[in-house]
């Protein structure tokens, strides 16, 4: 199923398109299944219902653990790197790997979780992380990761929003030098939480933490209990793997649903071919497993394929801006799969963190999350790659559940800042605002996907409406990823960001209607409005313009009192990184606010600030420039 030349990625392309239902049944057959499936694709978009694999059963943890057990048991499947680099790391072969999720599933069974329960994990990048996410799928419940920045509040909302049974966390988190009590996060969001019976508690920091009789329990105690025999459960193609929420334009995070069959197929395929993994090489993705990429990318496809994935607990700068460089070279990683951010971010501190490290062993370059800018590009490129490793620019989305527009390594001929060529089975299509299809090349336009893949959501948690009119309603038979595109001369994609009200700050999906209302939940705020600028590290910041009459004491002081109510309701990587106080925001005359002119204010750009007179007070635009410009 890799693909190795650019001849044969065109016909496998050609076919993917002519006949998608040969192309995935074939694809398909490179994984295990119990029973085979009746038909391999029914869809429509308009309700939408789509179902891939239908009638086959099978166990994605077959696939990504007991499979590999006769010929590559004794094979690193993950590696471990711990925060602190004093610590040792820690490997677990595909033996260990496999032994550790069947006890932790029979630990789950006797905590009364069965199928179609939904567990709730918020825990360290530890391996024990990707055991509780496959211990999960092994006895077909239902995982809901929440990344471990998330405040207390937001946990709450997503635990109710899916009824979570059990919850699964650390005492603790280690971030660079910062700890972060994890359980006392979940003890205040389990407040509000009705539905939580159970709270595996696993110690990793050893700071102390309360533990509530009869609910919660730990980790260490409770393997004890168990033996690691557990067979898995026979899982249906179309019943739900997991939940992960994600940001959109209105407030309230919606839970994206995928399935097993389809999701497995999917990861395991685009893994193996994107980044042309071969056999015994080392993988390091530095996402973060709360994230679609560490679902996709650290866990369920490199195991499906029986690759060596590294996972790190730590922080690019953490004790020194040459960590990821020290990692490299320490397990000598071929594959470095990152996010601009961190480029940029690392960029920063020039050469000297480089000096010395040997990056010999690195063959190919992942970035995904956000749009690469040029000299980032080819700072990676020439600093890590050497000029010598391809550079694969992966453009997805927590609902694709795998990658879509991508260069395959060693095969397709790469672009700076192009995320290329759609990969097999993906059949992108650029709209104008009326929906109608731009042709040719050398165009742009919002992005949609006009026939389905096996790795797309099937639903949004409890609201089947909501991801119809999310995804299938903006334009008819088709479904919109919410970003603008370029189709250059060549017809490669670059991706040029969100065209809805969602924000990319540092590859996060962060909605302004979120921060909005957290802003606003302020106690003398009367409204607020919140828009993205260009960020030189984080791709985007976040601007909020505030109108806050009964300010207490200094500016500085009320900014700092609004952004700890922004992290107690969202979390730390919602704050915005610039607030100004107004006393109006422009709005016309039928109320709405208008962004376009906030946008251009808070870039700077108010030269061209475009048609104003459909304000309902436009003097209120010149005193906000005036303020703005003393900030
Ligand atoms: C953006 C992350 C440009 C895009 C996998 C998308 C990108 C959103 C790229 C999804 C890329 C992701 N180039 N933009 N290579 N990859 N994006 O759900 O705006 O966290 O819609 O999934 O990130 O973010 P999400």
């Amino acid at each position: 199923m890799q693909i190795t030349s650019f001849k044969q990625y065109e016909e496998d392309y050609k076919k993917s398109v002519e006949n998608p239902e040969q192309f995935w049944g074939e694809v398909a057959q490179n994984f295990q299944w119990r029973k085979p499936w009746f038909k391999v694709l029914s869809w429509n978009f308009n309700e939408p219902n789509i179902k891939w694999f239908e009638g086959a059963k099978l166990n994605i943890t077959e696939n990504c653990l007991d499979r590999h057990l006769a010929t590559n048991g004794d094979k690193p499947a993950i590696v471990w790197e711990p925060n602190n680099p004093e610590e040792e790391s820690v490997t677990y072969t595909y033996k260990m790997l496999h032994e550790r999720v069947c006890r932790f599933a029979n630990v789950l069974k006797r905590n009364g979780a069965k199928k179609g329960d939904r567990i709730c994990i918020y825990m360290p990048m530890v391996p024990e992380l990707a055991i509780a996410v496959l211990a999960c799928a092994r006895i077909g419940a239902v995982h809901s990761v929440i990344f471990g920045g998330f405040s207390a509040k937001s946990i709450a909302d997503r635990i109710n929003d899916s009824q979570c049974k059990v919850v699964i966390t650390a005492d603790g988190s280690y971030r660079g030098n910062k700890q972060i009590p994890l359980k006392d996060v979940i003890d205040d969001a389990l407040i509000g939480c009705p539905t939580v019976e159970k709270c595996i508690v696993l110690t990793h920091i050893r700071t102390p933490v309360s533990m509530l009789k009869g609910r919660d329990v730990w980790w260490e105690d409770e393997v004890k209990h168990v033996n690691d025999i557990c067979e898995a459960e026979e899982m249906d193609a179309e019943d739900m793997l997991f939940i992960l929420y994600t940001s959109g334009s209105t407030g309230k995070p919606k839970g994206v649903v995928h399935t097993c069959g389809g999701y497995m197929v999917y990861a395991g395929y685009t893994f193996s071919n994107v980044f042309n993994y071969q056999p015994g090489e080392v993988y390091f993705c530095t996402a973060d497993i709360g994230w679609i990429t560490g679902h996709s990318y650290i866990v369920y496809g490199p195991l499906s394929q029986g690759a060596t994935s590294v996972l790190f607990e730590g922080i690019p700068t953490y004790p020194t801006p040459s960590r990821f460089w020290d990692i490299v070279e320490k397990h000598k990683v071929n594959t470095l799969y990152t996010a601009p951010t961190a480029i940029r971010s690392l960029m920063s501190y020039g050469e000297d963190p480089l000096n010395g490290k040997d990056l010999s062993s690195i063959r190919v370059l992942g970035s995904v999350g956000e749009p690469i800018n040029e000299e980032a590009w080819h700072w990676f490129d020439e600093k890590i790659g050497h000029g010598k490793a391809p550079i694969v620019d992966t453009w997805w989305q927590t609902e694709t559940g795998g990658i879509m527009i991508s260069p395959i390594a060693t095969v397709t001929p790469t672009k700076p800042s192009f995320a290329t060529l759609p990969l097999p089975g993906i059949q992108p299509i650029l709209v104008d605002e009326n929906g109608n299809e731009i042709e040719g090349n050398g165009v742009m336009g919002n992005l949609c996907i006009k026939f389905p893949w096996p790795g797309m959501l099937r639903t949004t948690y409890g609201d089947h409406e909501r991801c119809k009119q999310t995804y299938f309603s903006t334009y008819e038979n088709l479904y919109f990823t919410g970003d603008g595109c370029l189709r250059d001369e060549d017809g490669y994609y670059r991706i040029t960001g969100r065209v809805d009200d969602v924000l990319n700050v540092s590859g996060h999906r962060i909605g302004t209607a979120e921060v909005e209302n957290a802003i606003n939940m302020h106690a003398g705020v009367v409204e607020s409005a919140v828009v993205g600028y260009p960020h030189d590290v984080k791709g985007q910041g976040i601007y909020a313009f505030v109108i806050y009459p009964e300010m207490h004491g200094e500016a500085e002081l009320s900014k700092k009192d609004i952004l700890q109510t922004v992290t107690r309701v969202i979390g730390a990587i919602a704050k915005p990184d610039k607030i100004l106080f107004v006393s109006g925001l422009p709005k016309t005359r039928s109320g709405k606010i208008m962004r376009r002119i906030l946008r251009k204010i808070a870039e700077g750009d108010t030269a061209n600030l475009g048609d104003t007179s459909t304000l309902l007070d436009p003097g209120v635009v010149e005193e906000i420039i005036a303020a703005a410009k003393k900030l």
